[in-house]
């Protein structure tokens, strides 16, 4: 137990609370240790303010769901219902919807423009693999929150969404039609499918996103932020002032909290005036198809995900039996190139030998549609392995060749287009593109090793650059 600390008898009714609370609660040190004693680099950019964004929308997330959740009814026979009734007939309910579906769209705005940070500074790397693994826990566990809570509406593309993923999994040799069944509740989707979902989606997964992103957070404090530039400023070399403070940091409060406040500011209005003038957004937010209730005799004639989910559907769409030919080309290359150019103990060639041949013969006998779904979760999952892929010299794109700039580029705009492809309906061209850009998406990381080691990286200061302005 800690020591208890007296306080004079004169000091103000404020501090003597503060005092008592302190003796049993470490409030005070939580705060100098993550707030106004939490050193950050004083180089943060525009780039800088999405963490805290995704933490605001999460707030919003959870509060309007509350309110939502008042009046919702998770019932196949009236959930649709209660829906119009929260747009039409509860007092601000449509404002508290429009909110959170707003909110579910505007949340992977702000992640992924977050993740998409940490790819260009190399925040993935040591010391913050684990910042990032957690992220990627956030990301699977957010696409989970989101797949559930679209089936509520129990509007058209809910009901023939849910249907396509969740059927997905029956294409799982062995446990998939069983687990398909474990999933749905029933041999369709219906009323027990909306009611685990609902279970799901208002109390389990947030849980766990809420727990996960505290550990995001500890996690990040525990060994400090990166910055545009890569340069670490609390390492043992890093400079400090007479009290080891960083002299490349400033503390978090209140420097980056009015910062940050700034940046809650303009995303509020953006955020507002979509809620009040385009809530649908042209049907990329709150799809068309959606105000029609379920109905299971009638299939709508294109069922597509929201937006996004596109590009990791089309991946799924992507693989089909001729694209596996390219696949399992791609498999034997690269154990080729492994056994051959790999400086490997006899032990790994004969592992990777093996492997190799496992695969492609699963490949040859197991059904596309089952590798459209490998696919679709590896787009994911290949994530988590980033910060140990990346073998460049240097953390920062900043310092890195130029060409890896383009790279970076190619990535960006390849993942757009994957996007777009996922939400238009099926089509020869289409289906071209986006088994290149599959096959791009996963060469961006699978053979990051090699060309991430590849050319000159510029030379890396010892401090961070900062400007004042
Ligand atoms: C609910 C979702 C999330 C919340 C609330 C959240 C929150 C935060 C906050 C507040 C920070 C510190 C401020 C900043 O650096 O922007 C941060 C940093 C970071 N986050 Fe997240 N995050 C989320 C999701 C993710 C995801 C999905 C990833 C990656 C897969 C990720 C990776 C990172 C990394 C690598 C850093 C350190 C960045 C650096 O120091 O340069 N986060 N996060």
């Amino acid at each position: 137990m800690a020591e208890f600390k007296e306080i004079s008898p004169n000091a103000s009714a404020g501090e003597k609370l503060m005092n008592w609370v302190d003796n049993r609660f470490p409030a005070s040190k939580l705060y100098k240790e993550h707030m106004s004693e939490y050193y950050a680099p004083k180089n943060f950019n525009f780039w800088y303010i999405f963490g805290s964004l995704s933490l605001l929308v999460l707030v919003i997330q959870i509060v309007t769901g509350i309110f939502l959740v008042m009046n919702y009814k998770p019932d196949a026979a009236l959930a649709f219902g209660s829906v119009e009734f929260i747009m039409r007939d509860v007092p601000w309910g449509w404002l508290i919807r429009y909110m959170h579906s707003t909110g579910a769209s505007a949340f992977f705005v702000v992640v992924y423009l977050h993740m998409f940070r940490g790819l260009m500074y190399g925040s993935y790397r040591k010391p913050r693999e684990l910042v990032w693994l957690f992220g990627c826990a956030i990301f699977l566990a957010l696409m989970a929150e989101a797949f559930m809570g679209y089936l509520l509406p129990w509007g058209q593309m809910s009901y023939w969404g849910a249907q396509v993923i969740v059927n997905l999994f029956s294409a799982i040799p062995l446990i998939g039609p069983d687990l398909a069944l474990l999933i749905r509740g029933d041999f369709v989707v219906g009323d027990a499918t909306l009611n685990r979902f609902f279970s799901f989606h208002v109390i389990a997964v947030p849980l766990v996103l809420l727990g996960l992103v505290v550990a995001h957070i500890i996690a990040l404090h525990e060994v400090g932020s990166n910055n545009p530039d890569g340069v670490e400023i609390k390492g043992p070399n890093a400079p400090k002032d007479a009290n080891g403070h960083p002299l490349d940091g400033i503390p978090f409060h209140p420097y980056y909290s009015v910062h940050d406040i700034f940046g809650v500011g303009i995303f509020l209005m953006v955020f507002s005036a979509i809620i009040f003038f385009a809530p649908e957004f042209g049907g990329y937010f709150l799809e068309y198809n959606n105000f029609i209730p379920a109905d299971p005799f009638q299939t709508p004639l294109h069922i597509a995900p929201v937006w996004y989910f596109t590009p990791f559907y089309s991946m799924l769409r992507a693989v089909t039996s001729e694209m596996m030919y390219a696949l399992i080309a791609c498999v034997v290359v690269g154990a080729a190139l492994a056994l051959l150019k790999g400086k490997l103990a006899n032990i790994f060639k004969v592992v990777i030998l093996g492997g190799a041949v496992v695969v492609v013969a699963a490949m040859l006998t197991i059904d596309a549609k089952f590798w459209g779904v490998v696919a679709m979760g590896g787009g994911v999952v290949v994530l988590f392995f980033l910060p140990w892929l990346d073998n460049s010299p240097v953390k920062s794109i900043r310092y890195r060749p130029d060409w890896h700039k383009y790279m970076y580029g190619l990535f960006v705009l390849n993942f757009l287009v994957l996007g777009y492809l996922g939400m238009l309906p099926p089509s020869a061209i289409g289906g071209r593109v986006s088994q290149a850009g599959t096959l791009f998406y996963f060469g961006f990381f699978l053979l990051m090793p090699w060309w991430s080691r590849l050319g000159e990286p510029k030379p890396v200061p010892d401090r961070v650059t900062f400007t004042a302005h």
